[in-house]
């Protein structure tokens, strides 16, 4: 470590300025076994010296000389970042205690008033390079660092991003048998129609044939009239008349309730789509609702108040994410039937979005730990404990928050609050 120090101080390199060649050449000879020494007899010389390779660890600069003066090379030295951080100790015959004031005011590390014991000067040499040194690792340490906090800090971006694509799997997973149930359901019926239409069709061609081959009988007997009147009784065909339009357009509109799904499920699953859009929130709320209507159906009574609220800038998918977390947490409270409250509304530069339930509500002790990452009291299977810490997540991009407000055995209300321009974009545009 010792014989380490030394090399690299033996390395160091010391730029010697004085317009005096004897003072020159004695600092130069008494430091060339411990530095590697430049020399200048000039300011102009100095300051090219100072700016090329080797780059001086440390400048001796003499204070009065022709044309450009140590004062004056300071400066210059300062003033450029190439060279404003190599050390500079005056060395100056001038003792007084004004002239050292200036120079030390200019920038200069140290003073040395010429004569000086080579020995002391040795010494302070010495001290400033190990200053300098400090300064360097300390410098390089502090680059170091804030690569590292940068390079923490995406990857915590990229851990919540798994995280909130993880949680967002799993609600869909939790959901799936819902919407396959909700998407089966209108297929099956979509099916069974069809089939229906095909035997009425069959029956519709029928008569249409009979009627066809009476057209052919000339002159058409009482007896093949009286049969077609038969066929077209036994096959039903007012009755036919009636349902085929019915069984059509049932079954158009099942196929639509098909394409919502769908459509939905594609708007809320766009985990890639990460853009800040206007958005119209009620919308969300809607298509969200479509999405998780198999959950809610059948123990809870939706009930709407939306108020008037402008589209705000938002990460709508994101949202959606969180009305939906709401939601299902809404529905999962009701144990048996109950009501699940969803409104909207204005103040000033902010809208929110509440969503209360008459489920039994949380207790006391566990309000603070909502937000905790996998903090659930549900059973396995049913929670991992992520929906709100990604919900809250996602609302603080916002510049948004979640309120809280609960009772146990009464309910709960969750509202959600979001400027209509988040910070990220500015207040102004
Ligand atoms: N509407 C609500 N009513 C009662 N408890 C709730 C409600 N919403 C959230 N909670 C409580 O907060 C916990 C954490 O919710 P969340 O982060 O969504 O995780 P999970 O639903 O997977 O348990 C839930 O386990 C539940 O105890
Ligand atoms: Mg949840």
């Amino acid at each position: 470590m010792e014989s380490d120090k030394l090399s690299t101080e033996r390395q160091a390199t010391i730029l010697l300025v004085d317009d005096e060649s004897i003072n020159l050449s004695v600092f130069g000879q008494f430091l060339a076994p411990y530095y590697q020494v430049l020399v200048a007899t000039s300011g102009q010389r100095a300051l090219q010296l100072a700016g090329g390779t080797p780059k001086p660890d440390l400048i001796l600069l003499d204070v009065m000389m022709p044309d450009m003066d140590g004062y004056q090379v300071i400066g210059q030295l300062k003033a450029d970042p190439k060279t404003g951080d190599i050390p500079v100790i005056f060395v100056t015959a001038l003792t007084s205690d004004l002239e050292e004031e200036r120079g030390l005011s200019l920038g200069a590390v140290d003073y040395l008033y010429k004569p000086c014991h080579l020995s002391i000067l040795l010494a302070r040499i010495k001290t400033q390079l190990e200053l300098k040194n400090a300064r360097d690792w300390l410098k390089d340490q502090n680059a170091y660092l804030e690569t590292e906090v940068q390079r923490r800090h995406q990857e915590n971006e990229s851990v919540h991003l798994q995280l909130l694509q993880s949680e967002k799997l799993a609600a869909i997973g939790q959901l799936a048998a819902g919407i396959a149930h909700e998407i089966n359901n209108p297929i099956g019926f979509v099916n069974s129609n069809l089939n229906t239409l095909d035997s009425y069709l069959r029956d519709v061609f029928c008569v249409l044939d009979a009627s066809n081959a009476a057209l052919d009988e000339k002159p058409l007997s009482e007896e093949t009239r009286q049969n077609l009147r038969e066929l077209k009784q036994t096959k039903q065909l007012d009755y036919l008349r009636n349902d085929i339009p019915e069984l059509i357009a049932e079954s158009m509109e099942g196929l639509t309730r098909v394409r919502d799904i769908i459509q939905d499920l594609k708007d809320f699953a766009h985990a890639d789509k990460n853009e800040w859009e206007l958005g119209d929130l009620h919308k969300g709320l809607d298509s969200t609702l479509n999405i998780i209507a198999n959950e809610l159906k059948y123990h809870c009574t939706v009930h709407k108040q939306y108020g008037e609220i402008p589209q705000i800038y938002c990460l709508s998918s994101q949202l959606n994410q969180v009305f939906m977390n709401l939601l299902i947490n809404a529905a999962q409270a009701i144990e048996t039937k109950g009501d699940i409250q969803i409104s909207t509304g204005r103040a000033d530069q902010n809208v929110w979005v509440e969503i209360s339930d008459s489920g039994k509500g949380i207790a006391p002790e566990n309000l603070p730990r909502l937000f905790e990452p996998f903090f659930t009291t549900k059973p396995v299977g049913k929670g991992t404990g992520l929906g709100l810490s990604v919900s809250q997540n996602i609302v603080r991009k916002h510049g948004g928050r979640i309120e809280v407000t609960s009772q146990l055995g009464q309910g709960s209300r969750f509202r959600v609050w979001l400027p209509i321009r988040p910070p990220e974009l500015g207040a102004t545009e």
